[in-house]
């Protein structure tokens, strides 16, 4: 693994994977490729402008043509596929972006990884690759649909999307595997519970709720705030990421959680207090549609298999979460302004 074409790098999660992968892989190649829309955010990135190792190209990946120059310049024989539209309540009221970038995106990086990584990619029957090269596709535990208040999603269970958002990404997921097993790619598919860390756009739940506070503003909690999501800090996503890469088997499917079930009133209420804030901020608003109930990680595969462990606490996690949002509110005051507001105004108000 020399040359690391890393897509989504500018986003929250990409973001905080390239700064991890320079520190802990001095010898490591990353391109970061990222369309830059309206959550792709250059200041994530700003102390490692400097680092010879890393080298950002704003490109789109449904852009064939584009895809191609990169992997014949930057002999690309690593690809982790971040660069998605990730948020279910923008895929609820324009979905086709979602399709376009997370399927078809997916697509035309598969596409490029067969022509250039294939030993012979003009023999339909070839399925002999490079050595060392592998797509890793970043999923979501959305792709399994909704749990009652029982179980735990693992990697056999069969794919149940309820939003756009989520069908594309188990579309992605089922091209990923289709390419696996057709034309031979070597690839692994992660699928990660909900995350939350430094850097995260502020209109998902955490950020959302901690800017809101922060500014006295309502609390928007969809129905009865009941809602379970299993949070993990970014920080060991990205590690258990790195530790598929390194350790995967090719074709496999990993999990990544860690056990940290958390209804999203008690979140709400968790932030007010480490605030100072006051309950009254709560606004119980009319449900999402489609709104998944429960999601609940079983990371049994990858701490069993791959020797991974998250490494934060919730309790941890979130307290210093908050304090970075304390400490960086002119990051915020940057993301939030000009199409966060029309967002906002257009979802909340
Ligand atoms: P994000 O929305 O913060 O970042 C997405 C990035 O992709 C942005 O930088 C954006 O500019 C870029 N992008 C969007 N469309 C593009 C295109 N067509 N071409 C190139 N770049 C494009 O998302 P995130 O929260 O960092 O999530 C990253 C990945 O992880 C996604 O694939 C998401 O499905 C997955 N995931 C997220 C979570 C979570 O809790 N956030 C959990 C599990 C999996
Ligand atoms: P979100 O951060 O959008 O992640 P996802 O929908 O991908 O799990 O939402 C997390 C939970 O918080 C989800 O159950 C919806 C809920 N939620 C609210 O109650 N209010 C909000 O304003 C937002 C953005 C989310």
């Amino acid at each position: 693994m020399k040359n690391i074409l890393v897509t989504g790098g500018a986003g929250f999660i990409g973001s905080n994977f390239v700064k991890m992968m320079l520190d802990a892989h001095p010898d490591y190649r990353i391109i970061n490729v990222d369309a830059l829309t309206y959550a792709g955010n250059l200041e994530n990135l700003t102390d490692i402008d400097d680092n010879s190792n890393y080298h950002f190209i704003r490109a789109d990946i449904r852009d064939r043509t584009k895809m191609d120059e990169i992997f014949a310049s930057c002999a690309i024989d690593t690809v982790v596929n971040f660069a998605a539209e990730s948020h279910v309540d923008r895929s609820i009221v324009e979905p086709e972006v979602f399709l376009t970038t997370n399927i078809i995106g997916t697509q035309v990086l598969l596409d490029t990884t067969k022509k250039y990584w294939k030993v012979n990619p003009d023999d339909k029957y070839c399925k002999e690759y490079k050595p060392g090269v592998k797509f890793l596709q970043v999923s979501t535990d959305e792709v399994y649909g909704a749990l009652g208040a029982k179980g735990m999603f693992v990697e056999t269970m069969p794919l149940l999307p309820n939003s756009p958002y989520s069908a594309s990404k188990a579309s992605a997921d089922l091209i990923v595997r289709a390419y696996h097993e057709t034309f031979g790619i070597p690839v692994n598919i992660t699928r990660c519970s909900n995350n939350y860390g430094p850097y995260q756009f502020p209109e998902k739940l955490i950020p959302l709720m901690i800017n809101n506070c922060l500014n006295n503003k309502e609390l928007p909690v969809y129905g009865d705030g009941m809602q379970i999501r299993d949070w993990l800090h970014v920080s060991d996503h990205c590690s258990a990421i790195d530790t598929v890469l390194h350790k995967g088997l090719n074709g496999e499917v990993y999990n990544i959680g860690g056990n940290n079930e958390k209804a999203n009133i008690d979140i709400v209420k968790l932030i007010i207090k480490t605030l100072g804030k006051s309950e009254n901020l709560i606004k119980y608003v009319k449900d999402r549609p489609g709104h998944d109930r429960r999601y609940a990680i079983d990371n049994t595969k990858i701490t069993s298999e791959l020797g991974w462990e998250p490494a934060y606490t919730f309790e941890q996690g979130i307290l210093e979460t908050i304090e970075w949002y304390l400490d960086n509110q002119v990051w915020i005051a940057n993301v939030v302004s000009g199409e966060y507001t029309v967002y906002y105004e257009r979802m909340y108000l």
